[in-house]
């Protein structure tokens, strides 16, 4: 089996895509595309408004082949950012709680394979969340052997926390990538058990600013402490691709590496 993921799409990583997934897949021909769309949109001024995705955006992914997407911190932002929910493609993370609109995993089936995928998120991105590995432990468990591969987006900033889950989960799942530092590691490797490993895929966005946004609103808001009406906006830089394509045999994974 062969998997495309997308690291966090940022703004105008949307139109890059476009341009550049059909080529990508005529080219590796994944049997499954999976993307983190939590930074579509530029939703408003507020943390925790302030991302998010909407069902146009949403509708473009889609159109591209796209079979799910995750997300993270800003599953829940902007005008639709509950209401996208109601499409099962859409993840939110797993052990976030049952009162937040959605559902943290999904099977996706096509031509005959069984796509298990599991969106998890850690404290540093999200506080409030519960323990990963143990929400990750019952999803196996209640999935049992009705999935053939399973890939894991561990969302969060803690390298230590994502490699500890994929070790534990060694023989369960095929893959663990990170997202949500949009900042590409150099380290996709196969973890002892078979699982393909990165801990963070990087951003799909422009450069030049960070996290895929100008830096003018980082640093007011970091000089001022306080309230900061610095509006957001996106990075002007080169657009980066960040994204995988992983190759699976059975459930062990035999390789990871990265598009370009
Ligand atoms: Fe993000
Ligand atoms: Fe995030």
């Amino acid at each position: 089996m062969k998997i495309i993921f997308v690291g966090d799409i940022v703004g105008a990583g949307l139109d890059y895509l476009e341009m550049r997934l059909p080529e990508l897949a005529a080219q590796h021909q994944p049997d499954f595309i999976i993307a983190n769309a939590e930074n579509l949109e530029l939703s408003g001024a507020a943390s925790f408004v302030v991302a998010g995705m909407s069902a146009a955006s949403l509708a473009r992914l889609w159109a591209l082949g796209v079979d799910a997407v995750t997300g993270g911190n800003h599953s829940w932002d902007g005008a639709e950012g509950h209401a996208v929910h109601a499409d099962l493609r859409v993840l939110r993370p797993l052990n976030y709680g049952t009162s937040a609109p959605g559902r943290g995993s999904t099977i996706i089936h096509k031509g005959g394979l069984r796509l298990g995928v599991v969106n998890l998120t850690s404290r540093d991105a999200l506080p409030l969340a519960d323990d990963p590995l143990a929400a990750l432990d019952q999803q196996l468990d209640a999935w049992n052997d009705r999935t053939d591969a399973v890939l894991v987006d561990f969302h969060g900033a803690s390298t230590e926390e994502k490699l500890t889950v994929a070790f534990a989960s060694a023989g369960r799942i095929s893959a663990l990538v990170g997202t949500h530092t949009h900042v590409p590691t150099n380290d996709t490797h196969i973890l002892p058990g078979g699982v393909a490993y990165v801990s963070d895929v990087g951003m799909t966005g422009r450069g030049g600013g960070i996290l895929g946004y100008h830096p003018d609103k980082f640093v007011s808001a970091m000089r001022k402490r306080l309230y900061d009406d610095t509006p957001w906006r996106f990075a002007e830089g080169a657009v980066e691709l960040g994204a995988v394509l992983i190759t699976t045999a059975g459930r062990a994974a035999e390789s990871i590496i990265r598009l370009t």
